[in-house]
């Protein structure tokens, strides 16, 4: 692949084109133009994590090899201001300086003593815990502390240098206690681990749990008492685990089973329920009702379309990333053993979310990006789903605009769980600018109450976040 030029490679990569392609300038701006009114009662960032290749690539790139970027928009007092950095991993680092040996998925893995075998880009997920910015990346590695007021990378967040390997994309804030709850995952070995840091950032318990196999999960859910694993039938290929390359399938002989295990509890305390065979990108939330443990998410679809030739060796990649799903509710009873699993809807909906606060406890409503049938993955909405009466209300973008994971935002002194507003940047593929859209949370089909304009687009990416203000730690001088 080397000798071949490298536009005639990147020509085929939707994911370096269009809306998806890098911004090249890091800027802080503020006072921004804002459309409507900007409302004072909520005050606090969005943040969203996506890959921004810091140079275009010569060889084969996977939309989910670029160097990590935090797009933040702040907004305090009606006032909005915008930032954006690269997440300064240690690869990205190595990197810049030409020291690094690693490169990217599409690549066999390399085996170099680091704590990772392909390029560590931690642009897949973005919390907020102990006051700070923690970038994660979704194949498992060295978590990125950024400052959340400037986005400055601080550190390699290792908790005092306790971390046994790495941290997974997706490890949960609970917003009861403040501990940040993880899990960690190898690809090529049968590895798999849980993890509670404390609200003061000491690393208070971890436990190994046992696998068959190796396994790729992609996410986790905690409730007040447990945190629930996954074991999914997506795996590497046998070729692939003995050529230490990433080629994935659905392994029809595996099932989906969903470990609950208690949150202080050794790997050897959990408790396995099977389901019928899945696979899982996003969690929306779990939560203890009675005996049972009650998990939503989204399950994953096969879109059951042929390659598409038009993106030449790029037609797999594009293929997988055409995401499609269904929101679920799956049940697990701790007494009896019994399961359930329904589906709620029927619209293809991902990226979902809710209001952080509840995350673990009982919440009523998600707020998802809804996804049309295109060859290459965008937002087309936001859909606000009630879990009580099963209906979806929907914003759409206007035509040409597409939006980044949602995030709720709550308002001050706010009186019930959707009180609040949704926020996502949404980017105009016509006239290559972004801006934040600020949605009603109990209006979410009319028209944005506000929409800030940002002084570049924002190419789109993976997670977002909110923090409110006064969860951010103060800008060292
Ligand atoms: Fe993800």
């Amino acid at each position: 692949m080397a000798s071949q030029p490298a536009l005639d490679l990147n020509s085929y990569n939707p994911y370096l084109r269009g809306p998806y392609r890098p911004v090249e300038r890091e800027l802080t701006l503020g006072d921004l133009p804002v459309t409507g009114e900007l409302p004072s009662d909520f005050s606090g960032a969005y943040f969203r994590n996506g890959p921004n290749p810091r140079v275009m690539p010569t060889g084969m790139h996977h939309w989910f090899d670029g160097d990590g970027m935090v797009h933040g928009v702040y907004l305090e007092d009606g006032q909005a201001r915008y930032a954006n950095r690269y997440v300064a991993s240690a690869d990205f680092e190595a990197d810049s300086s030409g020291q690094l040996k690693k490169g990217g998925i599409m690549y066999p893995a390399t085996f170099d003593g680091s704590p990772t075998t392909y390029k560590d880009t931690a642009n897949t997920d973005i919390l907020v815990h102990n006051g700070e910015l923690m970038a994660l990346w979704y194949v498992s590695g060295q978590p990125v502390r950024m400052n959340a007021r400037t986005l400055e990378t601080l550190r390699t967040e290792t908790f005092d240098g306790k971390l046994p390997k790495n941290v997974s994309a997706h490890s949960k804030v609970d917003p009861a206690t403040g501990e940040f709850l993880f899990f960690d995952y190898q690809l090529f070995e049968p590895r798999y681990s849980f993890g509670v840091v404390s609200s003061d950032n000491r690393l208070a318990h971890f436990t190994d749990i046992e696998l068959p196999g190796p396994r790729l999960p992609h996410d986790m859910a905690i409730t007040e008492n447990y945190a629930v694993l996954m074991d999914l039938p997506v795996v590497l290929t046998e070729q692939a685990l003995k050529a230490k390359r990433w080629n994935i399938h659905f392994d029809p002989k595996l099932n989906t089973r969903f470990g609950v295990l208690p949150r202080n509890g050794s790997g050897s305390d959990i408790r396995w329920f099977e389901f019928n065979s899945c696979y899982i990108y996003h969690v929306i939330n779990a939560w203890e009702e009675g005996d049972e443990v009650v998990m939503t998410a989204c399950r994953y679809l096969d879109n059951g379309r042929p390659l598409d030739d038009r993106f030449g060796p790029y037609a797999g990649m594009v293929d997988v990333l055409a995401l499609r799903a269904h929101i679920y509710v799956w049940r697990m009873n701790m007494k009896t053993g019994e399961t359930r699993e329904t589906q709620l809807d029927d619209t293809v909906s991902e990226f979902p979310v809710i209001n952080l606060g509840h995350t673990g406890k009982a919440s009523r409503y998600g707020y998802l990006a809804t996804i049309p049938d295109t060859s290459t993955q965008i937002f087309d909405g936001l859909m606000k789903f009630d879990f009580e009466t099963s209906i979806g209300e929907t914003y759409r973008f206007p035509l040409n605009c597409y939006g980044s994971e949602p995030a709720f935002a709550p308002r001050k002194d706010a009186q019930s769980e959707d009180d609040g507003y949704v926020v996502s940047i949404m980017t105009n593929t016509v006239d290559d600018t972004s801006a934040l859209v600020v949605l009603d949370a109990q209006d979410m089909g009319a028209r944005p109450v506000a929409q800030v304009h940002l002084p570049q687009r924002v190419p789109l990416g993976f997670h977002g976040t909110w923090a409110n203000t006064h969860e951010m730690a103060a800008a060292e001088a």
